[in-house]
Parts: C-alpha cells; sequence; structure tokens
C-alpha cells in the first residue's frame, strides 16, 4: 500500500471522528480518580464513543479483547484493561483510543497523572507531549516524513529519555493502520515527501530509562526493559500546504 490523499469529504468525515475522539479523550480525563480500575476506563470509553454513534476502533482489532488501551506506569501502550488493576495515587496511565465515524478512523492517546505523581513522572509525560508538538512543526508539505521523526527523537533524547524504537506511529484514514510508518527517531532515509491532504498518526512513546521494550505474556502489554515509566502522546494530523490540523484535539 502507498500513502493515500484524503479527498474533501473524507478529510470531514475524519474531522468529526477526531472532535469526538478529542471530547471522548477530555471526558475520560475527567473520569479518572484513584481506586478505579482499568477495566473501569475501558467501560466508560466504550460507553462515550458509542453514544457518539462511533464504533471503538480497537475492540477486537486483531483480536485485542478492548476498547481503550490502558497502560499504567512501565507499561508502554497496548495495556489490557482488567477489573484487577486498580489505579492509586502517584500512578500515570497512558489512555489510548481510537473511534471509527462513517467508515473513518481517528487515533490518539494521552498520558494522566492519578492525583499527586513525582517530578519526573510529571516532566515524563510534559516531554512526551512537547515531542510531538516539536515533530508537527515540520508536518507540512514539502517537509519529509523523517523531518518529523527526528524533531520528536532529538527532543527527547536531550533530556536523556530512551525513544522506543519498536513501535511507531502510521497513517490513517479508512483503516486504522495505513502507509507511512512514522517513527519517533531519525533514519538514514528521508522518508515519503508530505503532502496536503495526508492523514498521519504521530505518537510518541517515551520512557524514562532505556528505549528497551519488552512484550507480556499476554502478547499485548509493552512494558519497559528496565521497569521505569513510559508516557504517550498521541494525535491524528492533517497535512496541508501551511500549518497541520490536529484533527483530535
Ligand atoms: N494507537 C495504537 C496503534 O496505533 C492503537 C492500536 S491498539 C490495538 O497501534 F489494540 F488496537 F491494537
Ligand atoms: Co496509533
Amino acid at each position: 500500500m502507498s500513502v493515500t490523499i484524503k479527498s474533501e469529504r473524507e478529510i470531514g468525515l475524519m474531522r468529526e471522528a477526531g472532535k469526538i475522539l478529542a471530547k471522548t479523550h477530555k471526558e475520560l480525563a475527567n473520569a479518572l480518580k484513584p481506586g478505579m480500575s482499568t477495566w473501569d476506563i475501558d467501560h466508560i470509553g466504550e460507553e462515550i464513543i458509542r453514544s457518539y454513534g462511533c464504533i471503538p476502533s480497537f475492540k477486537n482489532y486483531m483480536g485485542y479483547p478492548a476498547s481503550i488501551c490502558v497502560s499504567v506506569n512501565s507499561e508502554v501502550v497496548h495495556g489490557i484493561p482488567s477489573k484487577k488493576r486498580i489505579l492509586v495515587d502517584g500512578d500515570i496511565v497512558s489512555l489510548d483510543a481510537g473511534v471509527i465515524y462513517k467508515g473513518y478512523h481517528s487515533d490518539a492517546a494521552r498520558t494522566h497523572a492519578i492525583g499527586e505523581v513525582s517530578l519526573e513522572a510529571k516532566k515524563l509525560i510534559e516531554v512526551t507531549k512537547q515531542s510531538f508538538f516539536e515533530g508537527i512543526k515540520f508536518a507540512k508539505e514539502g517537509y519529509h516524513l523523517n523531518d518529523i521523526s527526528r524533531a520528536i527523537g532529538r527532543y527527547a533524547e536531550n533530556f536523556g529519555y530512551g525513544v522506543v524504537r519498536d513501535l511507531v506511529g502510521h497513517g490513517i484514514g479508512r483503516n486504522l493502520h495505513e502507509d507511512p510508518e512514522i517513527p519517533n527517531f531519525s533514519r538514514k532515509r528521508r522518508g515519503v515527501k508530505l503532502q496536503a491532504g495526508m492523514t498521519l498518526a504521530i505518537e510518541p512513546m517515551i520512557n524514562e530509562g532505556t528505549f528497551k521494550v519488552v512484550w507480556l505474556g499476554d502478547n499485548w502489554t509493552v512494558v519497559t526493559g528496565d521497569g521505569k515509566l513510559s508516557a504517550h502522546y498521541e494525535n491524528t494530523v492533517l497535512i496541508t500546504k501551511e500549518e497541520p490540523e490536529i484533527l483530535s484535539i
């Protein structure tokens, strides 16, 4: 498959999907509190998504059993919601959600603090978010994909953080995962030339310590190699001739 350019009609639908996803994330953030389980978050998230007439993209995707990926502390991504996993004061939790609106996907992730967290945890969350915004300074027609990747990776590495290499962002549209792959670190190749109408899910996954990650026995949950914290921040972005349009914010 190659990178698709969306029509005005498709962009309109992706705008709607993105708006609904942004609202979902806001409502989920307001619902978070110590004592709730990661299953509760998934349940609430699925209800919100369906209340807007959307389908949760992740549910049953490649066999993933839930609507929201809930990843706590050293879990990087794809944590599986569980009634046994209870959030406590001081945890950080990454929520990754996707919605389908009239056949079009939007994908976004946020990392939140539960109650009072350490200064180190706060900083990791902030830097991860900012690395996304550093990256999208180059999300404009005429730049190359690697300009985005390099900006994200450089920014996070300046803080001594580990930039996850085994998982990447992706094109998005009629499918959750489309070309191109979007690494969060610089590669030798410039990658595709960005063109107005491309829609990209840009998603830095940043670790406090090593960039290395490990898959748990459930074959989904990805954790840091050293047990230190990890944060995730993602939005669906439309490339234009000028500033990028962040669809899921
Ligand atoms: N944002 C994640 C991704 O782009 C969500 C997919 S999780 C899955 O890969 F459960 F749906 F696989
Ligand atoms: Co994604």
